[in-house]
């Protein structure tokens, strides 16, 4: 009983210290600088993360979720800022898919338990795309670096910013979001992707497109859609091919936060997908099946930008929904 007393009585003084020290080192941690209206309400938003996140892995110590979260970069931000300022595929459930499908080439029993294309050399390091909806531009680099690597044996980083400055033909819309098959139609129809190191990311729109032919890093002929909602086939399709595109839904405050661990989140739709990624692999960890997902929230962000999400669980958030690769 007296044992109790004293470790509630500790956690209430830890928690009281906790958001100021928390808050310092956060606001050093990332630079953070407010005028002194915005840090009251930036810092009352921040003290309600942090509730959020002592309460969540109170619970996932005691066995309730597969994974942890933790203060990061946008610890200060609100879920509806979150989603509006960084998330930014547009899907359209309504649009016909008329691409061509991945016809998986290998049976069931060869499929391994485990595959991490970092291993291999077929992923560039976690990129940062900064408070810009060019979610979409990414996860297309992703694929493609990797299935550029995969024929040329070069790994070499592709522009985003020129994804975001050129394809607003295809439908793509900068910072205010796109998709990567349009992308992927982008960079056929223009004969190439600029280098990384040749054209820059600016994490804004820029107001002309500043592709420079001799500078192209990496080209494509196709691209191809994994069968809708099917995780077997973009199991194989990760096991078989290397990284893979694909879109989730990512507007949860436990998303925004995550931290380590299986992501699983009951809220998830597989329909609303707000968020473009890149799956580098799967497996599975003290019997809970993931799916090894590259984000582009900079390294401090999750497992030094990675997440572990849900696998085999009904396409949670959608990661099989809209899915595809380029063909190189
Ligand atoms: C790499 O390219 C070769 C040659 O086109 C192909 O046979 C192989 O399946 C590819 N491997 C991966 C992992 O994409």
């Amino acid at each position: 009983m007296l044992r109790t007393v004293i470790a509630v009585s500790l956690v209430a003084c830890c928690l009281a210290l906790g958001l100021e020290e928390e808050w310092a080192t956060f606001k050093s941690q990332y630079s953070k600088q407010y005028l002194m209206a915005e840090e009251v309400y930036r810092k009352q938003v921040f003290s309600q993360n942090l509730d959020y996140i002592n309460i969540h892995n109170a619970e996932a110590d005691n066995g309730e979720h597969t994974f942890w979260l933790g203060v990061n970069e946008y610890a200060d931000m609100p879920i509806e800022e979150f989603k509006r300022v960084m998330l930014g595929y547009r899907f359209d459930a309504t649009a016909t898919n008329t691409n061509e499908l991945y016809v998986p080439q290998i049976p069931d029993e060869a499929v391994p338990k485990k595959v991490d294309w970092r291993e291999k050399g077929y992923v560039t390091p976690v990129k940062n795309q900064g408070q810009c909806g060019s979610c979409w531009a990414f996860s297309t680099t992703g694929s493609l670096e990797g299935q550029h690597f995969n024929k040329t044996k070069k790994l070499v980083s592709l522009s985003e910013q020129n994804l975001v400055d050129c394809s607003k033909k295809e439908g793509n819309m900068g910072c205010m979001g796109g998709l990567m098959d349009q992308a992927f139609k982008y960079i056929k129809k223009n004969h190439g992707i600029d280098t990384e190191a040749s054209y820059p990311y600016k994490a804004k729109t820029g107001r002309k497109c500043e592709f420079k032919q001799p500078e192209v890093g990496a080209t494509l002929t196709s691209w191809k859609d994994i069968p809708k909602g099917n995780e077997k086939d973009l199991q194989k399709a990760s096991a078989e091919l290397g990284p893979i595109s694909v879109a989730i839904d990512a507007g949860h405050q436990s998303f925004q936060l995550y931290k380590r661990g299986v992501y699983t989140e009951r809220e998830c739709s597989p329909k609303k997908l707000d968020h473009g990624v890149l799956v580098v692999g799967f497996g599975e960890e003290v019997a809970e099946k993931y799916w090894l997902v590259k984000n582009s929230w900079g390294a401090t962000w999750g497992q030094e930008g990675y997440i572990m999400m849900a696998r085999d669980k009904e396409n949670m958030c959608g990661i099989a929904t809209q899915a595809s690769y380029p063909i190189v």
